[in-house]
């Protein structure tokens, strides 16, 4: 069967949750099948201007409602936070890869920011299967910690770098007191953050997946425009070949000045 990867959605619903963030809220009546963990191209402006349409994770799915967590940053977020209730939106995909469907033993997640978005559905799929997990949920302020009613199942352990609301500090630190060999972590959250999970990890000898960030313009492995390297100096593309990597294969230090 042919899969259908262009779509017409509805905004059913957009409302703005804390300063920067949006929860929007899609109708796409083909009910494009997504693993958790992969994300969806959408235009931001009925000019095409900008042109190029924007990644999103799906954050999760009802009924053929899409829903997406969106932290202004840009032009293009600035331009969905403008969007209403009935407006129609160009999407495409779902593309990546996604997080990985067997997990093997007990899961340690570590959301970074609006990172968030990309692990919350392989949180629903993890409590689903019944796999022991533990989420760790970290932001600069508690205003960036977004959410917090859906996540309350998840018992996250929050953290935040002034120490308005939970652990005072990194992520990574509470990361380094809860990891054990035996875990697996996966990882969404800022390029610097990524770096130290992995280091973490690696002295841990635990396995490791991190979902990446990158500049994109098409979404689906044709323009390159979201290349990094990997450790062996081959390029990689985020959008195809990603946007979830096992750690080990993910080179900090020699990434494309695009997207560092
Ligand atoms: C696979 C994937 C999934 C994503 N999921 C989400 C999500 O669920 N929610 C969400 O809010 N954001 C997500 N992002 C990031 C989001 O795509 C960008 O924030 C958005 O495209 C910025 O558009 P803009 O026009 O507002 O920003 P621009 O005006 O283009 O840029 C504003 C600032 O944001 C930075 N930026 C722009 N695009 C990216 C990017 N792709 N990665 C990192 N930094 C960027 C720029 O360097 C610049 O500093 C995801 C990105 C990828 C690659
Ligand atoms: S965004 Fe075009 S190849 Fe990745």
């Amino acid at each position: 069967m042919k899969v259908q990867l262009t779509h017409n959605g509805i905004v059913t619903s957009i409302k703005k949750i804390k300063q920067d963030y949006i929860l929007l809220s899609v109708t796409i009546d083909r009910r494009p099948a997504f693993r958790p963990g992969q994300f969806m191209m959408m235009q931001v402006s009925d000019s095409y201007d900008p042109l190029l349409l924007r990644p999103f994770s799906i954050l999760d799915e009802n009924d053929g409602v899409y829903r997406f967590l969106i932290k202004i940053v840009g032009r293009g977020t600035r331009l969905i936070a403008d969007f209403t209730c009935g407006k129609s939106v160009f999407l495409t995909g779902p593309f990546g890869n996604g997080f990985p469907q067997e997990t093997g033993g007990s899961a340690l997640v570590a959301a970074g920011g609006v990172g968030i978005a990309s692990v919350y559905a392989f949180l629903q799929m993890l409590h689903k299967q019944g796999v022991p997990y533990e989420l760790i949920y970290g932001a600069r302020t508690k205003d960036e910690l977004v959410l917090l009613d859906l996540l309350k199942p998840h018992h996250p352990l929050l953290s935040t770098d002034d120490g308005s609301q939970g652990y005072h500090g990194r992520l990574t630190d509470v990361l380094k007191k809860k990891i054990r060999p035996e875990h697996t972590v996966f990882a969404c959250g800022p390029m610097p953050m990524l770096a130290v999970v992995k280091n973490i990890t690696l002295q841990q000898k635990a396995a490791c997946y991190l979902s990446l960030e990158a500049r994109m313009a098409c979404g689906f492995g044709v323009c390159l425009g979201c290349t990094i390297f990997d450790t062996s100096g081959n390029t990689k593309r985020v959008c195809k070949d990603g946007p979830v990597f096992e750690a080990g294969e993910v080179s900090f230090g020699k990434q494309t000045a695009k997207n560092r």
